[in-house]
């Protein structure tokens, strides 16, 4: 299993505080933000880890997280240059995804649940977590039917379908690759996660799991703040970074 982090972006509702850095290097409680996803990665084993990154903040993270020594595991660096939308990360990804599975997770994105198990029995086929949430219309959101099946995902519905959000946390196996590379950019202008997650839904081969505990998105400031408070309260001896 390889690893990704998505730490690139504008983070547009974040400024004036990402003017001259990037959002996943705040300071979240005592770390910077991109340690929480990536603990999630290494707690669950995983041992190579694809940071991309955008262009004006590259040093930054090469500053603060080097090779991976010092955590354990190996870090590899890509530079995008400018926000494609989600699903960029595998086409980004496809020489250090080689022929192997892959576990993404996007830099904002802080959760309490440990997913070891989930990462390390994942065999193929296409994975995503949901929460429910009050303001659905901000994520992917999935749909279910009354035995609890997966049977719609759509992008921020305008129209409500479902309380459930998909998580910025996705397994896919490697066919993700060639369907990245087959998608056509959304009105948005985005290539969007949730056309990889549908082809996957479509073949009946995306499993869909609850997050348990507290999951985060701290993309704004009062997420991000919910974010610090969380960290502090309940992760600080979850972490092995
Ligand atoms: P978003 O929060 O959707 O976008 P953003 O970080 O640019 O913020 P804003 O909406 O405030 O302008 O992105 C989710 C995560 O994915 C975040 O960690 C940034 C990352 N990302 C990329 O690295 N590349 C991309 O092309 C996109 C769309 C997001």
């Amino acid at each position: 299993m390889r690893g990704i982090i998505l730490s690139g972006g504008s983070a547009t509702r974040l400024r004036p505080c990402t003017k001259v850095t990037s959002k996943q290097l705040l300071p979240v409680y005592n770390r910077p933000m991109i340690y929480y996803p990536l603990n999630t990665l290494i707690k669950a084993g995983i041992k190579e880890i694809l940071i991309i990154v955008s262009p004006e903040r590259a040093g930054d993270y090469l500053n603060l997280l080097g090779s991976g020594r010092e955590f354990g595991v190996q870090f590899t660096y890509e530079v995008q240059d400018k926000p494609r939308g989600l699903a960029d990360a595998f086409i980004m990804g496809e020489n250090f995804i080689d022929n192997e599975n892959v576990t993404m997770i996007l830099g904002d994105n802080i959760f309490e649940d440990d997913f070891s198990e989930a990462i390390n029995s994942f065999k193929s086929g296409g994975m995503v977590f949901v929460k429910k949430v009050h303001d659905p219309e901000r994520f992917g959101v999935v749909k279910f039917d009354d035995n609890k099946k997966a049977i719609e995902i759509k992008e921020k519905p305008q129209e409500w379908i479902s309380d459930y959000a998909s998580t910025g946390l996705y397994i896919f196996d490697n066919r993700c690759v060639e369907i990245a590379k087959s998608l056509e950019s959304s009105e948005r202008g985005e290539l969007e996660i949730v056309d990889i997650q549908r082809f996957y839904l479509e073949k009946g081969e995306l499993e869909v799991a609850m997050v348990e505990n507290e999951w985060i998105d701290a993309g704004t400031f009062d997420s991000l703040l919910e974010a610090q408070n969380l960290a502090k309260d309940k992760l600080q001896d979850k972490l092995v970074i």
